[in-house]
């Protein structure tokens, strides 16, 4: 069963060139897509599409269709689309809403209504996963950039999203950092978790089971 299918999705941002020109592609339950382009290929503004950031927070001419889960992303609720597809941020500082790595992790948790005893054992496990725990009181504000990256990719994590969008989560980790959201991703796909990756480097690439490359608003098979 196709979880994403986006069919001719065009953008551009107001008195700006097409940034996105008419791109189609599916994705099935499970599968993890990266998506590699140079930087101002697209990447972000796809990643915002597909969670529907976009168009409802921009003036921008818009037209094609996105639907995630059955969704239809660009007329249905944001708080409907976030149920369905998650999205960690390429920038930590759009993401992080609280004054402490424990708080950070169990926001989202709380949204959904989760029981408290089963927010502090998920809390506790996935610092624990993502080498957390020393800093759980800290502010994430005061963090390093590497630091603050983990946290808004374990908090995302945490949610146990159908379907997750990385907007460049390698970018700024260090070796060590990066082998845990490796580790992390590999669960989220055994686990049956589709995934969608953009990045420049193709860190992802050994999970992908498919990369496609974003060049001049549209998709390519090869680089
Ligand atoms: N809010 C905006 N208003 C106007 N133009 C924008 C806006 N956001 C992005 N753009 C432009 O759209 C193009 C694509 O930007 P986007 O951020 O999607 O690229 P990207 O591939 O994510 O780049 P990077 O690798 O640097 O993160 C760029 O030319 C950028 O200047
Ligand atoms: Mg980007």
């Amino acid at each position: 069963m196709n979880i994403i299918e986006v069919k001719d999705l065009s953008l551009a941002y107001e008195d700006g060139p097409r940034v996105l020109d008419g791109l189609s592609f599916t994705a099935e339950e499970g599968e993890a897509l990266v998506f590699a382009g140079l930087s101002g290929s697209g990447k972000t503004t796809l990643c915002s599409c597909l969670c529907g950031i976009l168009p409802r927070t921009e003036a921008v001419a818009f037209s094609g269709s996105v639907t995630v889960d059955g969704v239809d992303i660009p007329h249905a609720p944001l708080h409907e689309c976030a149920q369905h597809i998650a999205l960690v941020f390429q920038n930590p500082d759009d993401q992080l809403v609280c004054t402490a790595v424990e708080d950070e992790l169990a926001f989202g948790l709380e949204n959904l209504c989760v029981p408290p005893e089963e927010i502090r054992r998920r809390v506790d496990g996935t610092m624990a996963e993502f080498g957390l725990s020393g800093m759980a009181l800290s502010d994430p504000a005061k963090l390093s950039g590497g630091q603050k990256k983990l946290v808004t990719i374990a908090s995302t994590l945490i949610l146990g999203p159908r379907v997750i969008v990385l907007d460049e989560p390698m970018t700024g980790l260090d070796a060590e950092s990066r082998e845990l959201v490796l580790n992390a991703v590999k669960r989220l796909l055994e686990r049956g978790c589709t995934v969608v990756a953009v990045e420049h480097d193709l860190s992802l690439a050994p999970y992908a089971d498919r990369i496609l490359y974003l060049r001049d608003g549209k998709l390519h098979d090869k680089p």
